[in-house]
């Protein structure tokens, strides 16, 4: 592959950028980080010096024009989102955008027209699709070896305490709770498995006011969801039973629970976050077995990490920079791309008009 050289700006340098989208940048040969936006001054000096950029600002637009990114990451609060990627794409940048795309399936339409229209490279941070488990699954599912697949679970458990939790759980701010938070993602992930969802019928419930900050000081409550679940009929024929939550814990490490499980005719298969490299195997008819995940499925073909190297519930996650730009230097499409972030979108936004309405809701189509 080329190792055409990539200029790429940070808009948004708070929690997952600094996670993921710098150090998945500084992996790659040729790609530099050219400079940053974040309206915080503390925040914006702190990762100056940490990551030694002198180009720093507190407006993309100063950013756009005065360092000509050819690429930027939005890693902002969902709010922001829309309007920063059309202020990328009209000065010519290519955009990974976080996940949800946007704030509700109206505005991921738009969105995804107007990445389309542009005729650059847009992408949906849907870290999740990069697990190796997941990868492996995807080929399992794909080679046929599972058969066909009846039922699936998706599980998101978490224990966030009852404190207040920053812009997440702000409707006005996020567009929906865990839905828009965890939910997403496994929305994108199941999809990608099985195909698309055809219908949903759900409940969401929001259980408690998070009206007091970490710290104790008083502050506005919460007006979102912080427990969701749903079931959702695949056009496969498939079943899928999904669960998220703040207050849920799991029994993964440090109350966290991450799982999703594949029943189909021939086999069933797990895969669980905090073994990111092995899932559980079980041909028909017997128990549950580790099966490590194969070589070739530890990292996307060409990334340049090395997959022994770091935590890696932590580092699959750079290979989702590695997709965005190799999709720049190839000149084609992402994946997932902001198609995804819209479908992904499309189906959240009928979970939340089922739970509401106390039916089902068919998935309205979602054109290329
Ligand atoms: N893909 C994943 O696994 C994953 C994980 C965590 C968060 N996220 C998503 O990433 C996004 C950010 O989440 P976070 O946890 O990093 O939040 P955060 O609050 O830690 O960081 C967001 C940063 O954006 C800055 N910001 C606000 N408005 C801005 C603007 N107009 N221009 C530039 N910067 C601006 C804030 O000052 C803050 O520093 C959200 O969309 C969230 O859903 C995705």
């Amino acid at each position: 592959m080329s190792e055409q050289k990539v200029r790429v700006g940070l808009v948004g340098v708070g929690g997952v950028c600094a996670a993921v989208h710098y150090p998945g940048y500084q992996q790659i040969e040729g790609v530099e980080i050219v400079g940053i936006c974040e309206p915080s001054d503390g925040l914006r000096e702190l990762r100056q010096k940490e990551w030694g950029i002198e180009a720093a600002y507190a407006q993309i637009e100063d950013l756009l024009a005065e360092v000509k990114p050819d690429a930027v990451s939005i890693a902002t609060p969902n709010v922001y989102h829309q309007e920063l990627i059309y202020k990328a794409l009209d000065a010519g940048c290519h955009v990974i955008c976080e996940k949800p795309l946007g704030m509700d399936y109206a505005q991921t339409q738009a969105i995804y027209e107007r990445g389309k229209a542009s005729g650059l490279r847009h992408m949906t941070a849907f870290t999740y699709r990069f697990v190796p488990a997941i990868n492996y699954i995807r080929h399992l599912v794909q080679s046929g070896e599972l058969g066909q697949i009846r039922h699936a679970r998706f599980q998101r458990l978490q224990d966030w305490g009852e404190r207040a939790i920053g812009w997440r759980q702000y409707k006005d701010q996020a567009g929906s709770g865990e839905l828009g938070d965890m939910g997403i993602h496994r929305l994108d992930f199941a999809e990608d498995l099985l195909g698309p969802i055809a219908s949903v019928c759900g409940g969401a419930k929001q259980l408690v006011t998070r009206d007091l900050t970490k710290e104790g000081e008083v502050c506005p409550p919460q007006d979102v969801e912080d427990w969701i679940a749903w079931i959702a009929e695949f056009e496969n024929g498939a079943t899928g039973v999904f669960e998220m939550g703040k207050l849920t814990k799991g029994f993964g490490p440090g109350g966290d629970h991450d799982q999703a499980e594949l029943n189909g005719t021939d086999a069933s298969a797990v895969y669980r976050l905090h073994n990111p490299h092995e899932i559980l195997f079980a041909p028909r008819g017997e128990a549950y077995q580790v099966r490590p995940v194969p070589e070739e499925f530890l990292k996307r073909p060409g990334a340049p990490r090395d997959p022994a190297v770091g935590d890696p519930v932590v580092t699959f996650r750079y290979d989702q920079a590695w997709e965005f730009i190799s999709a720049i230097r190839e000149e084609r499409e992402c994946v997932p791309s902001f198609y995804h972030g819209m479908r992904a979108q499309a189906v959240a936004d009928s979970i939340l008009e089922a739970a509401a309405e106390r039916r089902w809701i068919d998935i309205p189509d979602c054109p290329r």
